[in-house]
C-alpha cells in the first residue's frame, strides 16, 4: 500500500482529487465507485473547481456509490443519492443516467441488492473505489463482525453509526436502522481503491485498519491485502501510526 500523508484536511482533499482526476484522464469511460460523508466533501470541491477550469471532463465517466439509507428517498436531503447530487453530479458535466446509488425505498430489498451487484458486474466492475472510514473502522456500511464475502446486501447499522451519523439529521430518531450496501467483497474487487480519513477520531481506526490484524472485528483492515490500495491522511488521522514525516511511504 501507499500513504500519502497530507497536513490538513484541504491538502488531503486536493491529493485524493488529483488521484481521482489522474484516473479519469487515462480513462475517460472509467466506472468510478464513490462515497458520502463528511471526508469526501472537500475532494468533490476539488474535482468541481477542475471541471469548471476545463481540465476534467466527466462525459463518459460512470459512478456507482457504495451504499444508501433503507427508506429514504433520492429527494430526501439525508439520502445519498441526494448528497451526491448537491455535492458532484449537479456542479460537473456526468450524464445522470451514468449515475448509481442503490434505491433505499425499493419494494424488494432483496432483488435491489441482486440489481446493483448485477449493475457494477455489466459495468466491468469498478476502476476505483473511494472510501472513507467510520470510527469502528466500517467501509461502506460494513458494520465490525460482518462476514468478508459479502457483495451488497441489508445491513442493521450499530449505535455507534447511528450517533455518528445523526449530526445530519434534525433527531437521533430519524436516522434510519438500515441501510443497502456494497459488501466487502464488492469493494474488494475494485482495481484501485482510495481511503481517505481526517482527524484524530479517526486515528485509532486508520492504526488498526492498517497496521493491526486482518479481522472482521474492523471491517477495513481487509484492504491490506487489496493488491493497489492508496490511502491519503491527514496528519490527524495517521497519528497512532507512529509513522515518521514523510510525505509517501509505501508499506
Ligand atoms: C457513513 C458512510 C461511510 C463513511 C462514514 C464516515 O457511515 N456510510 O461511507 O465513510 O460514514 O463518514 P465521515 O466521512 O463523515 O466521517
Amino acid at each position: 500500500m501507499r500513504i500519502y500523508r497530507a497536513k490538513n484536511y484541504q491538502e488531503l482533499s486536493r491529493k485524493a482529487a488529483n488521484i481521482i482526476s489522474a484516473q479519469i484522464i487515462i480513462k475517460p469511460n472509467c466506472v468510478l465507485g464513490l462515497a458520502t460523508g463528511s471526508s469526501p466533501i472537500g475532494t468533490y470541491r476539488q474535482l468541481t473547481e477542475w471541471y469548471e477550469k476545463g481540465d476534467l471532463d466527466f462525459r463518459e465517466v460512470k459512478t456507482v456509490n457504495l451504499d444508501e439509507y433503507v427508506g429514504l428517498s433520492g429527494t430526501d436531503h439525508q439520502s445519498y443519492r441526494y448528497f451526491m447530487n448537491d455535492n458532484l453530479f449537479n456542479h460537473v458535466n456526468i450524464d445522470r443516467q451514468n449515475t448509481n446509488v442503490p434505491n433505499g425505498k425499493a419494494a424488494d430489498l432483496q432483488a435491489e441488492c441482486k440489481r446493483y451487484n448485477e449493475l457494477i458486474r455489466s459495468l466491468g466492475g469498478i476502476d476505483m473505489q473511494l472510501l472513507g472510514i467510520g470510527r469502528n473502522g466500517h467501509i461502506g456500511f460494513n458494520e465490525p463482525e460482518e462476514a468478508f464475502e459479502k457483495e451488497t446486501h441489508i445491513v442493521n447499522l450499530t449505535d455507534s453509526t447511528i450517533e455518528a451519523n445523526a449530526r445530519l439529521f434534525d433527531n437521533i430518531a430519524d436516522v434510519p436502522g438500515q441501510a443497502i450496501t456494497m459488501g466487502i467483497k464488492s469493494i474488494m474487487q475494485a482495481k484501485r481503491i482510495l481511503l481517505i480519513a481526517s482527524g484524530k477520531d479517526k486515528a485509532d481506526a486508520i492504526q488498526k485498519t492498517l497496521f493491526g490484524p486482518v479481522s472482521p472485528k474492523v471491517p477495513a483492515s481487509i484492504l491490506q491485502i487489496h493488491q493497489n490500495l492508496t490511502v491519503v491522511a491527514d496528519d490527524d488521522a495517521l497519528s497512532e501510526c507512529g509513522l515518521g514525516s514523510e510525505g509517501m511511504i509505501v508499506c
